[in-house]
């Protein structure tokens, strides 16, 4: 016969109410604690109380509902702070996250509160890939200082420097400068302050395997490689159409992006260099020597479909971008 206790009386009015309460409480879903369970019932002989195994004793009905659910908090809190400190340092764990739109957000928050080094980035493709339309986009995102080699050289030319009248007939014929003109230019401007202090976006530079040692050897080692894919017969219709404007530098094509201001539309430049016969010279010397620059930075190359309307591949390069800043912090 059993002895009926306060205690039993109390665990027996608690009983009824958690069994109704419980009872909705999927299967799937009631949490377990060890071989305790937090919410079911273990199965019970008819008018057996069993109080004495603590392996099967159902918590929820000795303790109440809301003491249980207390407890579990606690339990998840500690549980969680022990996993957080013994988290691998952030670069480990920063590498592992796949690159979903939400975690490369929280990767570029975490990564732009602390303060991270100025970044370092080489972009590169054939010609009118696109490249100089994307300095710009990354130019206003990342404050970094934007180094065309192309631009450089144009503007040498334009105030007929030495180096200018070296690279017109190469650049004219689309060839490309020979190394060693052109090295110790870039060289030179990277060790400026600005790119110091800011970070630097390498356009058109290195375009030989010359030029990639050139950096290495210098101890120039950037961040991140991005590199434009676009096929040639996209890339023929982009050269032909392209304008520069002269006052700006801003890039414009006549077929994908006019400009809407009848002013500019009359100052718009052609590139000496932007016909359909000397795109094709500017294609072999790319070809030439894609491979061997590409394969200098295979480590931290990431490609990018170039095809696609400016904005979409501005998305891809931001993001590809964001995670090298992440794994570089
Ligand atoms: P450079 O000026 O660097 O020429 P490039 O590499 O041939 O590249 P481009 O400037 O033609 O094109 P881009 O990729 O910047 O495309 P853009 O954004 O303008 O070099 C010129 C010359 O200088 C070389 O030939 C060589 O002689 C010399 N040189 C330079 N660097 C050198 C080096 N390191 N070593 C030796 N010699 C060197 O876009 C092109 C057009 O497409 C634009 O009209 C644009 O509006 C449009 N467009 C861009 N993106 C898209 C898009 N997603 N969809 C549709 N249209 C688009």
């Amino acid at each position: 016969m059993m002895i009926v206790t306060s205690s039993t009386l109390l665990i027996l009015s608690l009983s009824c109410y958690i069994s109704t309460t419980t009872a909705f409480v999927p299967h799937h879903i009631a949490p377990k604690w060890g071989k305790v369970n937090l919410y079911e019932s273990p199965p019970k002989s008819p008018g057996v109380l069993e109080e004495t195994n603590f392996d099967d004793v159902n918590l929820a009905r000795v303790l109440g509902l809301q003491r249980v659910k207390k407890m579990l908090r606690k339990y998840k809190r500690q549980r969680n702070a022990s996993e957080t400190t013994s988290l691998p340092p952030p670069v480990v764990a920063v590498a592992a996250i796949p690159a979903t739109p939400e975690t490369i957000a929280t990767v570029a928050t975490t990564a732009t509160t602390t303060k991270s080094p100025p970044l370092k980035m080489i972009i590169s493709g054939a010609p009118a890939s696109g490249k100089g339309t994307q300095c710009e986009i990354i130019k206003e995102n990342f404050n970094v200082v934007h180094l065309s080699t192309g631009d450089m050289l144009r503007a040498a030319v334009a105030a007929q420097t030495d180096v200018g009248k070296l690279a017109k007939e190469y650049m004219d014929s689309g060839k490309l400068v020979p190394d060693d003109v052109i090295i110790g230019v870039v060289k030179d401007r990277l060790a400026m302050s600005d790119c110091t202090q800011n970070g630097w976006l390498l356009d058109g530079f290195p375009r030989t395997p010359a030029q990639a040692e050139a950096l290495a050897a210098s101890g120039i080692s950037p961040d991140c490689f991005l590199f434009l894919n676009v096929p040639d017969s996209i890339l023929v219709e982009r050269v032909v159409g392209r304008r520069t404007d002269p006052v700006t530098g801003k890039i414009y094509h006549m077929t994908f992006s006019p400009p809407d201001d009848e002013e500019i539309l009359g100052r718009l430049e052609q590139r000496s260099d932007d016909t359909e016969e000397k795109v094709k010279v500017r294609l072999e010397q790319f070809y030439a020597n894609v491979d061997a620059v590409k394969g200098s930075y295979k480590d931290i190359a990431v490609d990018i479909n170039g095809a696609d309307k400016p904005d979409v591949v501005a998305g891809k390069v931001k993001e590809a971008i964001e995670l090298s800043l992440a794994a570089a912090v």
